[in-house]
């Protein structure tokens, strides 16, 4: 093989961001917004990069790690999975990648996990090293590691494996069958945030109040255990409930803002059953559950405060190659 495109699908955290940090359930599905590696073996030892999206383009080292300029930030996890490949596997041969993505970045939706997903399957399918997807999900969980600094795994697993999951880093994870009826409005606020400094407010506060964050993780963690069950019954009032509930403890726990309670304040005046902030929070996108002939109302509602809608749909589809020569 000398060229492989491979895509990996964005996520989205329905209930229990934050807390499942600490070990405790949440759950996630795949989105059908993907994002897209396409790796060619070249003569030179080097990585060649170019991310269409953020029209960047940058050789790097083979293996030295590299310190980023901020400009090139944004390509911090994929020379990361290359450098992270090519030391791992021995590899000794020289690699260009395009990158593209249809999930917006920085917005909670898993872009950077599902572009590392992608390259990561792209390399191992072009040098032929046969991982699996748990294998794969591992490296991916490196590189989120240097990226953010303490993630839970969730991204990582998600995006390798698709559909949706309750999730824990320390128990069985289960998968789940979403209700005929379950569609869910994602709205961005378009306030890009840093998932790592997130996870690190929430960790001072954690290291001030052991006793009391902890509660909150763990009325967090009955919260995704109770929202298996609404999901099970097919109950989207019960589900909104619990997404109310959910958003309580998040703002308890410091990581929403005025424009995300803004947003989940009108999504719910507009007929939403519940409504919350969905990954780590301090901007990017809301989730709100409503009956189906309120949807429109409540996304022209959102429009008209600034938001933007995000149409897609669940997948059941994890990472997979898409062409391979
Ligand atoms: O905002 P995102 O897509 O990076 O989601 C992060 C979810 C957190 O629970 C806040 C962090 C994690 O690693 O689980």
């Amino acid at each position: 093989m000398i060229s492989c495109t491979a895509s990996a699908p964005g996520k989205c955290i329905l209930v229990g961001e934050h807390a499942v940090v600490y070990g405790t359930k949440a759950i996630v599905t795949a989105l059908n917004l993907r994002a897209f590696s396409s790796i060619e073996i070249i003569s030179d030892k080097i990585i060649d990069i170019e991310a269409i999206d953020f029209q960047l383009q940058k050789k790097f080292p083979f293996i030295k790690e590299t310190m980023l300029d901020k400009k090139f930030l944004p390509l911090k996890p994929i020379v990361n999975c290359c450098q992270i490949m090519i030391n791992k596997f021995k590899l000794n041969k020289g690699m260009k990648l395009k990158i593209r993505s249809a999930i917006p970045s920085s917005a909670g939706l898993g872009s950077s996990a599902a572009v590392s997903v992608a390259t990561v399957k792209a390399i191992e399918s072009v040098f032929e090293l046969n991982l699996t997807n748990d294998e794969i999900s591992q490296i991916a969980f490196e590189v989120e590691k240097i990226v953010h600094t303490r993630p839970s795994g969730i991204d990582n697993f998600i995006c390798t494996h698709g559909g949706c999951i309750q999730y824990s880093k320390k128990e069985q994870i289960k998968k789940i069958e979403l209700p005929k009826n379950f569609s869910l409005i994602i709205c961005n606020s378009e306030i890009p945030r840093n998932t790592g400094v997130l996870v690190e407010k929430v960790a001072k506060l954690h290291n001030k109040f052991p006793n009391i964050t902890e509660k909150i993780f763990d009325a967090i963690n009955l919260l995704s255990i109770k929202a298996l069950e609404s999901l099970k019954k097919g109950d989207l009032v019960e589900l909104g409930e619990i997404f109310n509930l959910n958003q309580g403890l998040l703002e308890a726990l410091g990581v929403s803002t005025a424009i995300l309670s803004k947003f989940i304040n009108i999504a719910k005046e507009n007929g939403a059953y519940g409504a919350k902030l969905t990954g780590a929070g301090g901007g990017g996108c809301i989730i709100a559950i409503s009956p189906s002939s309120k949807q429109k109302n409540i996304v022209e509602a959102l429009k008209k405060i600034g938001g933007v809608p995000i149409l897609t749909e669940f997948s059941q589809d994890g990472v997979k190659v898409e062409d391979l020569k």
